[in-house]
């Protein structure tokens, strides 16, 4: 392993952001009547897309997005990344989009792991290599209707945390008066449409001192939705340990994982309902957000109804759960403990 580790680029990696870094190769694959092509490293980070393209004109376009982790013996893992292949197939449906083959999914994040491995931050740094794998329609399409062509592509940039902060950085929310995602509309899956129209939420939210923003359910204003980049658990008095459920928020891999971990580690009595915020606030001991940027982040604050309300230590320390829930994850995801649920994947280098 000790070659292997001198090909690694001589980055600061403790101090990387969530930014994108230009990293050697990249896997595209493309679809045409009916077909998808084998799929092939490239090196350029542009693409050429027709003027007309519905990826451009109708947000015909969706993505993904997870991490490799290197471990302490210098393996490299993933997490759950069937899960990830299986939401991509899920939006693609949903936008009338041909679904990328589990196959062809998995193949291209991993030759595009492997192929940049140089780029994967090491054991210990904090860091971690994000994989963006996106679907687009491609070529020329005047009228509303779906592309004849797509691309498949999957860059990895190393990152830092999301939230910028050492470790687990106490993160707060702003409740908007924003809406993201409409029952029945494209909240559940990952569609990019849906983040651009969260820009003006979280542009708001920042300017109330916010890292992001915090979503009510757009027909009701009552129930919890999610964060702009995460979904949200909550450790509620009495031991209960809760995520809302809604039709209209995106499936987060991290936290379909932390309630299985709270559930079988922690003994925790697990609900997944809707959660009248507003109502419930004052049961609220522990807040998070968690997706695979956010890994889990604790909420110390979240300012609703002008004015902010304080969780746990207010605000300055990290609860105690969702301390030994982002231990548990993490050491999982790191390969620092046995998998015991099978959700890690290696990428053997060649
Ligand atoms: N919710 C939204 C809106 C997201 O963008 C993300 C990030 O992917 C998540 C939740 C977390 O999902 P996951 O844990 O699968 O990354
Ligand atoms: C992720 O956590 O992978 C996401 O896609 C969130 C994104 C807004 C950075």
């Amino acid at each position: 392993m000790s070659n292997k580790l001198e090909q690694k680029k001589d980055l600061d990696w403790a101090s990387l952001g969530f930014e994108y870094v230009k990293t050697d190769f990249r896997f595209t694959a493309s679809y045409e009547n009916g077909v998808w092509s084998e799929g092939e490293l490239i090196t350029s980070e542009q693409m050429t897309v027709h003027e007309g393209a519905p990826a451009l004109h109708y947000s015909q376009q969706c993505f993904e997005g997870l991490k490799a982790q290197t471990t302490k013996d210098g393996r490299v893992l993933l997490f759950r990344p069937d899960l990830n292949a299986q939401r991509l197939q899920d939006t693609a449906d949903r936008l009338l989009m041909p679904q990328v083959p589990t196959e062809l999914f998995l193949r291209g994040v991993e030759e595009a792991v492997r192929a940049n491995y140089s780029w994967i931050p090491p054991y210990g740094s904090g860091a971690a290599l994000y994989i963006r794998p996106f679907l687009i329609g491609v070529g020329d399409n005047l009228g509303l209707r779906p592309a004849k062509k797509y691309e498949f592509r999957v860059f990895v940039s190393p990152v830092g945390p999301y939230y910028k902060g050492e470790g687990l950085s106490i993160i707060s929310l702003a409740v908007t008066d924003v809406d993201r995602a409409a029952p029945k509309g494209t909240g559940h899956v990952k569609a990019g449409s849906n983040y651009a129209g969260g820009l003006l939420a979280t542009h708001k939210a920042k300017e109330l001192g916010a890292n992001e923003a915090l979503y009510l359910d757009a027909a009701e204003r009552i129930y919890l939705e999610e964060a702009g980049s995460a979904n949200i658990l909550l450790k509620m008095t009495g031991g209960r340990f809760v995520t809302p459920k809604s039709d209209a928020i995106l499936p987060s891999v991290t936290r379909r994982s932390i309630m299985t971990i709270a559930k079988q580690e922690l003994d925790l009595e697990i609900e997944e309902r809707p959660v009248n915020f507003l109502k419930e606030l004052p049961e609220i001991e522990e807040m998070a957000a968690c997706g695979t940027a956010a890994v889990l982040s604790p909420v110390g604050k979240v300012w609703v109804n002008d004015q902010w309300t304080l969780f746990y230590g207010e605000g300055e320390k990290v609860g105690p759960t969702m301390q030994k829930l982002y231990d548990l994850l993490t050491q999982l995801q790191k390969g620092e403990r046995e998998d015991i649920y099978g959700w890690t994947k290696e990428v053997v280098m060649d």
